[in-house]
């Protein structure tokens, strides 16, 4: 079985809840990161709580050249790329169409910024970085796994039409890059898998409607939000564990989706 130790991960969102877990996890299991995120700011602090194992990198994964940058200052700093984490990611929630509830008529609907912005980062972004990383893996001869992050999302989340459409999107990429990476002879050395978290303690759950989210815990039969050490820690099991390819796997503690979302 591989262990991390010794590897290399480059994480996307790597300042933010779930990206800076699984950089914690990799560092504690002797591995190296690359931590690559949109502002300066989030970069030095997540140097300082990650100490020499992790390096920086600052990228915008919406923009083809910055994450050909990352993927080529991977290769410059380590000579390797074994786990490619793109974790970075949005939510921007609404309905797509909100009615009136006196008049019953529409008084609102999303905007095509508030849909696109999110398929940018969450789904052409991760295209993007792991187009460019896999390329790097290749050409190395890199072992390892693309780790993708979907969501129960995925499954419809009322509220959430540009998110959870990106997560559905996600969640069938492993099953296209692991056959086309089986057509070309890869598939042994790089796998492709996607995790797919419940409602997860970071600040982007912070950044729900409050509301919403005390009605979805009373459904999570673990009474709790998932830890983001919890999602890290599955990641690095796959990582470990080479019969895991191709699929997604959730992690949500027991919440099953009702029929309002
Ligand atoms: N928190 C949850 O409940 C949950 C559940 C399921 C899936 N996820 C997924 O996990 C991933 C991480 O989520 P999180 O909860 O840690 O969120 P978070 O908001 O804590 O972290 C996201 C990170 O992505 C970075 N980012 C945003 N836009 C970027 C861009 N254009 N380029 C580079 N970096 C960018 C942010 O700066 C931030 O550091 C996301 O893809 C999210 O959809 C989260």
């Amino acid at each position: 079985m591989p262990e991390i130790k010794d590897t290399v991960a480059v994480i996307t969102g790597g300042g933010g809840g779930i990206g800076k877990a699984l950089a914690r996890h990799w560092i504690d299991n002797g591995g190296k990161v690359v931590i690559a995120d949109i502002s300066e700011e989030i970069l030095v602090k997540a140097k300082e709580d990650l100490g020499p194992a992790a390096e920086t990198f600052l990228c915008n994964v919406t923009r083809e050249e910055d994450n050909f940058a990352l993927a080529s200052f991977a290769i410059e700093k380590f000579g390797k790329i074994n786990m490619i984490a793109p974790f970075a990611g949005i939510i921007s929630d609404g309905l797509m169409i909100n009615t009136d509830r006196e008049t019953g008529k529409v008084k609102k609907k999303m905007s095509l910024e508030q849909f696109q912005r999110v398929v940018e980062i969450n789904l052409t972004g991760v295209f993007l970085t792991v187009r460019e990383c896999a390329e790097q893996m290749v050409n190395n001869n890199c072992r390892g796994l693309i780790c993708l992050i979907s969501s129960t999302g995925s499954l419809g989340t009322a509220g959430q039409i540009n998110y959870s459409s990106t997560k559905a999107a996600i969640s069938v990429m492993p099953k296209v890059i692991t056959a086309e990476f089986f057509r070309r002879g890869l598939s042994d050395k790089i796998r492709c898998v996607a995790i797919a978290p419940g409602y997860v303690g970071t600040e982007m759950v912070k950044r729900m409607n409050q509301k919403a989210l005390a009605n979805i815990l009373s459904d999570v039969p673990i009474k709790r939000l998932i830890k983001p050490e919890e999602v890290a820690a599955l990641a690095g099991d796959i990582f470990r564990n080479e019969a895991l390819a191709g699929d997604t796997f959730f992690i949500h503690g027991g919440l099953r989706l009702g029929s309002k979302g």
